[in-house]
């Protein structure tokens, strides 16, 4: 079976860059920044990203390259016999979990993109009562949801070089423009200093075992790591790709987007009144409204653009993040079984729409049904985040670090001795050691809880 590829350097980065940059960045961010007490959770976030979520990253990207084959098989292909592949099984099951509670809210981004369409008169109104009857309707959310996951299934279907890599070279660039212009517009708000303190003055009272569960399940969940995703995508580089500098940009980039929707949405918080810094889900949903009314309200065809240009734009950066979790059943279930790629996308979106509506159906009438006090979607975003994007990680680390053939770690590293790699030792240190130690350590205190 011929296996797709993507087609230049610039495609690998903003593919990998696509797939971590999404609502994790702009919308989840800014929620557990909010509701973890601000910059205490940001340094710890800052040091999971790069001590312990960019080794897997690296990890990942040698496994898939070294493999060439989807998340199960690469496993089977390494450590032939042995029961390695259970974690690509854990992936995948992942995968599907995580797309399923992601569209949710990519279908709410949908909805406000179109409102913004059509609502060029517009008046400013109470966002936090628009947002809960917004979702907590049964319907609308379900059909955006729809809509959502099959736009999804179409660039998936159309493969890897056309659909996945020209969608994310063409509107990551745009991304990155436009959410430097909101910061740089929102710090202009009267809570600015107020949002500034909390984003960047740690109180380190507020430090807690809970606080580093959260923020090693959003640094693994923002770079899309352990669970295979970017087994997948690095399957398709290509002999000349460079792992480690791919990786390192790729989480810059990441936390550049990051660091900067907190900088438009904390200022814009603390600016508007009856809205709390934990306000959970929908804090971005009725800040952002809110941020376009102050700061642009007087131009009112400027705020039209502005407000639909970003909703617009976050669209896509979900759609991108949703290609990729797609992408590792999708490739699973093509390869494995033998089914044609349009065959196996077709049973990924249909289960993960169905599951994707029990998430968006807990918002409202199946708010009622609970498992260990979380709805569905809570408890999709709570097992993936964080429980099995981090053991997955760990495994990840494990495999690579101690599992795999040396020589072959060494050459898809250093591109088989063609790169001088200065920070090499400290990687491997990282990946066998720290990354395995760190995320061991932070399960065993919350079952000893
Ligand atoms: N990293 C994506 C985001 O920040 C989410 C994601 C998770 C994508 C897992 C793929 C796999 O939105």
């Amino acid at each position: 079976m011929k296996r797709g590829a993507f087609d230049s350097k610039l495609g690998v980065i903003l593919a990998s860059a696509g797939s971590a940059v999404g609502l994790g960045n702009i919308w989840r961010f800014p929620t557990e920044v909010g509701s973890n007490g601000g910059a205490a959770f940001i340094l710890i976030y800052l040091a999971c990203i790069f001590l312990v979520a960019m080794p897997v990253m690296v990890a990942e990207f040698v496994i898939g390259r070294s493999a060439h084959a989807n998340t199960v098989e690469a496993y089977r292909k390494l450590a032939p016999g042995k029961p390695w592949f259970l974690t690509g099984y854990l992936g995948v099951a992942a995968g599907f979990m995580v797309l399923s509670f992601y569209s949710v809210v990519a279908g709410w981004t949908l909805g406000y993109t179109l409102k913004a369409i059509t609502n060029y008169s517009h008046a400013s109104a109470d966002y936090a009562a628009l947002f809960n009857g917004f979702v907590s309707t049964p319907l609308q959310p379900v059909i955006f949801l729809s809509i959502f996951m099959f736009i999804t299934h179409w660039v998936v279907s159309r493969g890897v070089e056309k659909g996945i890599e020209r969608f994310s070279k063409t509107m990551m660039p745009l991304l990155f423009i436009i959410i430097a212009i909101l910061a740089v517009c929102s710090l202009s708000m009267p809570g600015a200093r107020k949002g500034l303190e909390f984003l960047f003055r740690p109180d380190f009272s507020k430090l807690n075992m809970d606080v580093a569960l959260s923020a090693m399940g959003q640094a693994f969940f923002s770079l899309s790591v352990g669970i295979g995703t970017l087994v997948t995508y690095s399957s398709y580089f290509s002999k000349g790709t460079k792992l480690i500098s791919s990786a390192t940009n790729v989480c810059l980039i990441d936390t550049l987007v990051a660091i900067c929707a907190g900088l438009f949405i904390f200022p814009a918080v603390f600016s508007m009144e009856g809205v709390e810094a934990g306000a959970g889900p929908g804090l971005v949903f009725i800040t952002l409204p809110h941020v376009f009314d102050t700061l642009l309200g007087g131009i009112p065809w400027l705020r039209y653009f502005v407000s639909v240009l970003f909703d617009l734009l976050l669209l896509l950066a979900a759609l991108t993040s949703s290609i990729s979790m797609h992408e590792i059943c999708t490739a699973y279930i093509h390869e494995t079984y033998n089914t044609s790629r349009r065959r196996a996308a077709t049973i990924v979106t249909t289960v993960c729409g169905l599951l994707g509506i029990a998430c968006s159906l807990s918002f409202g009438i199946w708010s009622c049904y609970t498992i260990c006090g979380m709805t569905f979607f809570e408890l999709f975003d709570y097992l993936t985040a964080k429980i099995l994007m981090p053991l997955g990680g760990m495994l990840i680390c494990v495999f690579a670090g101690w599992i795999m053939d040396r020589k072959l770690l060494h050459d898809q590293l250093t591109n088989n001795g063609t790169l001088k790699v200065h920070s090499l030792r400290a990687l491997i240190f990282l990946t066998r050691w720290i990354a395995p130690l760190g995320v061991g350590m932070i399960f065993v205190n919350e079952l000893l809880k």
